[in-house]
């Protein structure tokens, strides 16, 4: 393994230990070439790996995205990663919680450790690159000079393909046991929450406002990935994009108040979402965030359409 902290541009909170990075998921599907469909009109690099399918963006060469082949669509595991110095510290934590560690699941070959978080959602925790970013991420607002025109026609717009993932949000029996947890265990902090019903949370080495949010349901399951573009107009680009492709359910476009960032999210075929996500808050390694409890009506979105009546219901679950 190659040490990675202590590069030029890589973050790191002195003192402190906990992950820098969720890294990437894996969830299951019933139908490959449903979700093949799905997120290459979403802008992504679908490769097809062993039995299943990796979701790439175009400018990286690591999987964010593993998807298998299943009954039906289930989030599986989270793995989230480490500088190299902090993984055994953080696998001493883990076992002097108690916390059993488990063999990594059939056919993931892994250094790292396996284990159930408060919800029995599987944790991968593994030495890997930083993948947050490191000082807050593009964004552009380019309009042009009097006399010329800004807008391309719709037959020359462009094709958005997301930079990153950017955060997961996923359901949880629990959001105070959720805090509790991923901050003791994994060393996130809580960034915002709407009292029991919605959580936010930042790694403690330089990461967006939240890398995992947690809303409350009766069961795990995915609520939404989120890929970081860069400007509105490759959100609205975006959502065009996949209503010409037939995905024309979702929620956007509009900008959230916790995490400020412009979103749209787009209703993928088991009934959770991909968004479009664009200026989400930065929180540097070194600013310790003053988190906030809000209201739920004011928590949620500070402009955009009214929410979809089932836009938080756990299809997983069901
Ligand atoms: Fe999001």
């Amino acid at each position: 393994m190659t040490a990675i902290s202590g590069k030029i541009g890589i973050t790191k909170r002195p003192g402190e230990l906990g992950i820098h990075s969720m890294d990437s998921f894996n969830m299951t599907v019933p139908d490959l070439q449903v979700a093949e469909k799905f997120y290459k009109s979403f802008g992504l690099n679908v490769k097809e790996e062993g039995n299943g399918l990796g979701l790439y963006t175009f400018d990286s060469d690591r999987c964010w995205v593993s998807i298998d082949e299943g009954a039906k669509k289930k989030l599986n595991h989270l793995t989230f990663s480490v500088f190299e110095e902090d993984f055994l510290p953080l696998k001493k934590r883990v076992e002097n919680d108690g916390i059993k560690l488990l063999d990594a699941p059939h056919g993931f070959d892994s250094a790292g450790i396996w284990f159930y978080d408060h919800n029995n959602v599987l944790i991968e925790v593994k030495v890997a690159p930083k993948r947050s970013p490191n000082e807050k991420s593009n964004f552009e607002c380019l309009s042009v000079p009097a006399g010329q025109a800004a807008a391309t026609t719709r037959s020359k717009a462009q094709t958005v393909e997301p930079i990153r993932l950017a955060h997961v949000l996923i359901f949880t029996t629990n959001v105070i046991k959720a805090i509790e947890f991923y901050h003791r265990i994994l060393g996130l902090r809580l960034s915002d929450q709407s009292g029991d019903g919605i959580c936010f949370m930042h790694g403690i080495h330089g990461s967006d406002h939240h890398l995992v949010a947690f809303a409350k349901s009766n069961a795990p399951g995915l609520h939404h990935c989120s890929w970081d573009v860069g400007s509105i107009n490759e959100i609205g680009l975006g959502a065009m994009q996949m209503a010409d492709n037939g995905y024309e359910k979702g929620w956007g476009l509009g900008r959230h108040v916790l995490g400020s960032n412009y979103f749209h999210y787009v209703r993928d075929p088991w009934g959770s979402y991909s968004e479009y996500s664009a200026d989400i808050d930065y929180i540097p390694a070194d600013k310790d965030w003053q988190s906030g409890d809000y209201l739920p009506e004011d928590s949620i979105y500070l402009w955009g359409p009214s929410i979809p009546k089932d836009f938080v219901h756990n299809y997983e679950s069901d």
